[in-house]
């Protein structure tokens, strides 16, 4: 999959509370490397502001809600996360913002890898030349 995606979780709706889940190669279709989760985000903030060359992820509003701005270098593209039964995914060489916090939304992010600075592209215009000379 090379462009970003809804994707929709399984759902048991049960008088006692809820339940959702991922598998790995199932749900998603990466294996799952690592966890990490974005939380207490102050009002008017936004995290990412950069692209990764090989990682893939898959992002899923736990709580709260938040917009996740999306750019392949061509265009422009926004989803907004706000139920903990579907998330998005988006592949490598993709650039993001998070923005539009709501109060106490928990961002959870599944990643394929482990965490590499040296695999972030932070400068928009290098990340656009290299989409180019793909
Ligand atoms: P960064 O990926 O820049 O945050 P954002 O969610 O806004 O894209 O990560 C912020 C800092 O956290 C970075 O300097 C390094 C550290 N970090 C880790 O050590 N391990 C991780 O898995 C992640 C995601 C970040």
């Amino acid at each position: 999959m090379n462009s970003p995606q809804l994707i929709h979780l399984p759902k048991f709706l049960d008088n006692r509370g809820n339940l959702s889940f991922i598998e790995e190669k199932n749900h998603i279709p990466f294996k799952i490397e690592r966890a990490y989760w974005i939380y207490d985000v102050p009002g008017g903030e936004h995290r990412g502001g950069h692209a990764y060359r090989h990682l893939d992820e898959f992002i899923v509003a736990l709580s709260g809600s938040f917009d996740v701005v999306l750019h392949d270098g061509h265009k422009e593209m926004k989803f907004s996360l706000n139920r903990s039964y579907y998330g998005l995914y988006i592949p490598r060489m993709m650039w993001r913002d998070i923005e539009n916090f709501s109060t106490n939304s928990l961002a959870l992010i599944l990643s394929n890898g482990g965490y590499d600075e040296l695999d972030y592209i932070r400068d928009f215009d290098e990340f656009a030349n290299d989409v180019h000379n793909q």
